[in-house]
């Protein structure tokens, strides 16, 4: 099918790349012409694991392009995903201001049927908000829109495989016949029917995935909700922490007890400084502020932000509490990006705890695998190093802010030797205790006893 997606961010770029990867001819549009001349280019503006090799073979196939021409890219078209920005406003309700514009393009520019799915992260209704701006838009019967609700559940880090490998794909439509051509789009991933850029040896054998469809204002409701029960789930989690903090218990034996049960699932209960990222701080927001104007109060999200944001100042003190007097330390700290296998820092907590260091007159080092080009720009004063050992060195305390793999691997006794004083603040429980302790390191976490 000929697709065209709007909007070349990370939704965009994975959506693009996964469709055309299993077989759609699909042409990109940003009017970002920096980033339209950087993808023609063939570079890829984000970090996001096997992306960049999915676009290039799908490019080398002729199935994908890239352009700044949105009038072009519409009138070609035969379904057209809305992967636009929906940044909060100041009151933390969704900005809808670039989907009403794209919405404008779409309904001047189409001849004939089109499918238009809002892919973008919406409130319920947006769908009928936008049914409505592509009648008012439009040329009067010159053109014939669908409108679907397509939300995406993808994790920055392993987007292509959350892409390829759903576990559901949720469509919301008015009619059936919408639904179809979804299924359409969808049937390679449905079917399994694709070469796996993941799994380069075989995917793994697992239940299909759901092909659900359900209304447009059950579909948009579904995304908010998702990434807001995930939100409470850490924030539950992270007060448990704090009360194993104060009864001397440990969090991880709790939680792991509590994943054990298939009810609660162990996922998205680790303890830590918190949630960050575009999605869960906005979408949490964006969702109370939507229940709001519904005439409910949805305190039990609002609490959950609150904790989340209580995570910063809790281990601040932590920090402090090791360290005494926080001005002329010298403060390493470990992982930049809001998580790991990806380099977006924004809403990142390990950022907020950075500034509140460099408020308090520490000097800090820093180092992150993927995150330390985009943090230079908003923190120039921080000495940025080429490994985690050039961060050690003459460290008075190391702080472990992102959850990389690799740091776990990292040969601590080489860290231990190289610091001033081997204090470790590990603000992710990435570590072992018991064999830190025994590495000589005085080594704190999140809710497991010191
Ligand atoms: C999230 C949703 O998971 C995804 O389905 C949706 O489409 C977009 O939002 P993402 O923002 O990429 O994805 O990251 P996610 O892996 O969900 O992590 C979000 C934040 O929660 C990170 O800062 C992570 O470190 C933190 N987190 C996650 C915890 O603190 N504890 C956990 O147990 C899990």
């Amino acid at each position: 099918m000929r697709i065209t997606i709007i909007g070349c961010g990370y939704v965009g770029l994975v959506t693009g790349g996964c469709l055309a990867a299993v077989g759609h001819h699909v042409t990109c549009v940003d009017n970002d012409a920096e980033r339209i001349r950087a993808l023609v280019a063939g570079q890829i503006p984000i970090y996001e694991p096997h992306l960049d090799e999915l676009i290039a073979r799908a490019r080398s196939e002729g199935r994908i392009e890239f352009t700044g021409n949105l009038s072009g890219a519409i009138e070609a078209a035969e379904a057209i995903f809305i992967c636009v920005g929906t940044p909060p406003l100041d009151n933390g309700e969704a900005d809808l201001s670039a989907i009403d514009a794209v919405a404008r393009v779409i309904a001047t520019e189409s001849r004939g049927s089109k499918l238009v799915i809002e892919k973008s992260t919406v409130p319920v209704r947006t769908g009928e908000q936008l049914r409505r701006a592509l009648e008012v838009y439009g040329r009067a019967g010159k053109a014939k829109f669908e409108v679907v609700s397509n939300p995406e559940f993808l994790r920055e880090g392993s987007s292509v495989l959350d892409f390829l490998h759903p576990d559901r794909i949720v469509v919301g439509v008015e009619e059936p016949a919408a639904a179809d051509k979804m299924r359409e789009i969808y049937r390679p991933i449905l079917e399994r029917k694709f070469a796996c850029p993941v799994h380069s040896g075989g995917c793994p054998q697992g239940a299909p995935p759901q092909f659900f469809v359900t209304t447009i204002n059950s579909s948009e409701l579904i995304k908010h909700a998702c990434n807001s029960f995930l939100a409470l789930k850490i924030s539950y989690a992270n007060q448990l922490a704090d009360l194993c903090e104060r009864l001397g218990a440990d969090v991880e034996e709790v939680t792991r007890a509590m994943g054990m049960d298939p009810r609660i699932g162990p996922q998205f209960l680790n303890a830590g400084i918190g949630f960050g990222g575009f999605c869960f701080p906005k979408d949490i927001q964006a969702f109370y502020r939507l229940a709001e104007r519904a005439g409910m109060d949805f305190m039990l999200l609002q609490e959950a932000e609150r904790i989340n944001k209580d995570r910063i100042d809790h281990f601040v003190e932590k920090v402090k509490r090791s360290l005494w007097v926080l001005k002329g330390k010298q403060v390493g700290v470990l992982g930049l990006a809001f998580k790991p296998n990806t380099d977006d820092i924004r809403f990142a907590p390990a950022l907020e705890i950075l500034r509140r260091l460099l408020a308090e007159g520490a000097s800090v080092r820093a180092y992150d695998p993927q995150g330390m080009k985009k943090t230079q720009a908003q923190f120039p004063t921080v000495t940025y190093c080429r490994d985690p050992y050039e961060v050690a060195a003459g460290a008075d305390a190391v702080l472990l802010l992102t959850e990389w793999p690799e740091f776990r691997e990292l040969d601590w006794q080489r860290v231990h030797n190289q610091m001033v004083r081997p204090l470790v603040l590990d603000g992710r429980n990435l570590l072992n205790p018991r064999r830190m302790r025994d590495l000589g390191f005085e080594y704190h976490s999140i809710g497991r006893p010191d």
